[in-house]
């Protein structure tokens, strides 16, 4: 029997790890542990749960206004004291967040191997995004086995020197897409979709730690632009749960209901829904750029540069930036011209995957550990 650990810290780390902790499970020679550390707490938990995912272990370690040194040090030392007591032949933790370098650090001190899935993402920017740029060097630096999603991402990391063990697999985010869209086929439509109807919607998230204050400011006066100019449009933002984040947002927009609807944090399956339903994603998001391909929605990415070039050259995606003449010329000119949206759908080759990627990495670790 290998022992096997999954680490899961925030939302898209849940909805990515999801089809891999699943995939790994079904094999009888593994005992699978799913630990979450709980940097995020009702996120992460509802992401899981979408999967019928329980974590074995919660580190549960979330506090309001958390800094980055209290997110890495509390799941440095957490993760370390399950490793010690817990003996690992392998550990896996997913994407860039701070929780993903600090439990692959746990692993690294203590020799256990660490596989990265969704390894080698780069923007050559160590201030964009913050600080998941430098988390993800960092993690790919004491990395044995790399998951990396596209032939880009396995390049780049060739490029720094890594030449073992670099396997191209695909994105799980797709095998989650898939999973999820098989699993809600015969749910009731969500309930914020009555206040929708027939009207064009947008579906808009924003996160980023590089964009709170002002620049969010001016991301939300852009959605005001777009409101006047086009009365007949909802916007659909599911708010993070980041009070820096959502208390802005809701200040900036709070006279305008007729056209802005405020969700929760939706639930995957309904978040899907949303994305299926829109006109177009306004979006920062990371894993909402490599999903929106996979369903051939376009979305404008409030960013000024990705970690993901595939999406704007192969996917849905555009670039737009976060200036607010920028978002707002943009975005009407999808709404207002059918040609141009047709145009960003026919560059789509959809590069993220077809929904193998757990399987292929589950084929690599049962070759690793035998
Ligand atoms: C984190 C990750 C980011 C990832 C994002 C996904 C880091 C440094 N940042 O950013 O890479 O893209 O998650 O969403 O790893 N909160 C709750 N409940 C929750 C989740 C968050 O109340 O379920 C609030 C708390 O007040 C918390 C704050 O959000 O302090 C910020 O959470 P944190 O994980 O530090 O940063 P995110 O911006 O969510
Ligand atoms: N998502 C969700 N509900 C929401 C907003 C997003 O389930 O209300 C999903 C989305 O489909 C994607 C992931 O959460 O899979 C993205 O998370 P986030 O934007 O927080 O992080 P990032 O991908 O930027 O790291």
């Amino acid at each position: 029997m290998k022992n096997i650990t999954c680490v899961t810290g925030t939302r898209p780390e849940a909805i990515k790890m999801a089809p891999v902790i699943l995939e790994l499970k079904k094999n009888p020679d593994f005992n699978v542990t799913t630990l979450a550390t709980g940097q995020h707490t009702d996120m992460l938990r509802q992401a899981l749960k979408d999967f019928g995912i329980t974590a074995d272990v919660d580190l549960n370690i979330m506090k309001q206004a958390q800094t980055l040194d209290y997110i890495t040090s509390s799941v440095l030392q957490g993760v370390g004291k399950f490793l010690d007591e817990n003996k690992q032949d392998l550990i896996l933790v997913h994407g860039d967040t701070s929780t993903t370098f600090a439990a692959a650090l746990a692993a690294f001190y203590r020799h256990i191997p660490v596989g990265h899935v969704e390894a080698g993402l780069r923007s050559h920017n160590l201030a964009l995004p913050f600080p998941e740029e430098a988390n993800r060097i960092l993690t790919d630096g004491i990395t044995n086995l790399f998951f990396a999603p596209t032939d880009g991402d396995g390049e780049n990391l060739r490029k720094e020197g890594k030449s073992e063990n670099i396997f191209i697999t695909g994105n799980t985010v797709i095998d989650a897409l898939y999973d999820i869209l098989e699993r809600r086929k015969n749910m009731p439509e969500p309930e914020y979709m009555q206040n929708i109807k027939d009207r064009p919607m947008i579906l808009m998230t924003a996160h980023r730690r590089e964009s709170w204050g002002k620049t969010l400011e001016g991301i939300c006066a852009a959605v005001v632009d777009i409101i006047k100019e086009r009365g007949d449009v909802l916007f659909l933002i599911p708010l993070h749960k980041n009070p820096i984040v959502r208390d802005v947002i809701k200040t900036c927009l709070k006279d305008f209901n007729n056209n802005v609807i405020f969700t929760e944090p939706l639930n995957y399956p309904e978040f899907v829904y949303a994305m299926n339903k829109s006109a177009f994603i306004l979006s920062d998001s990371g894993g909402v750029q490599e999903e929106a391909s996979a369903i051939n929605k376009p979305v404008l990415i409030m960013r000024t540069l990705s970690e993901r070039p595939q999406a704007i050259t192969h996917g849905t995606c555009i670039l737009v930036g976060t200036e607010r003449k920028n978002i707002r010329e943009e975005a009407l000119k999808i709404l207002n011209n059918s040609e141009y949206r047709a145009s960003i759908i026919a560059k789509n080759t959809m590069p993220f995957g077809n929904g193998t990627a757990s399987k292929k990495i589950h084929d690599v670790v049962k070759k690793f550990l035998k």
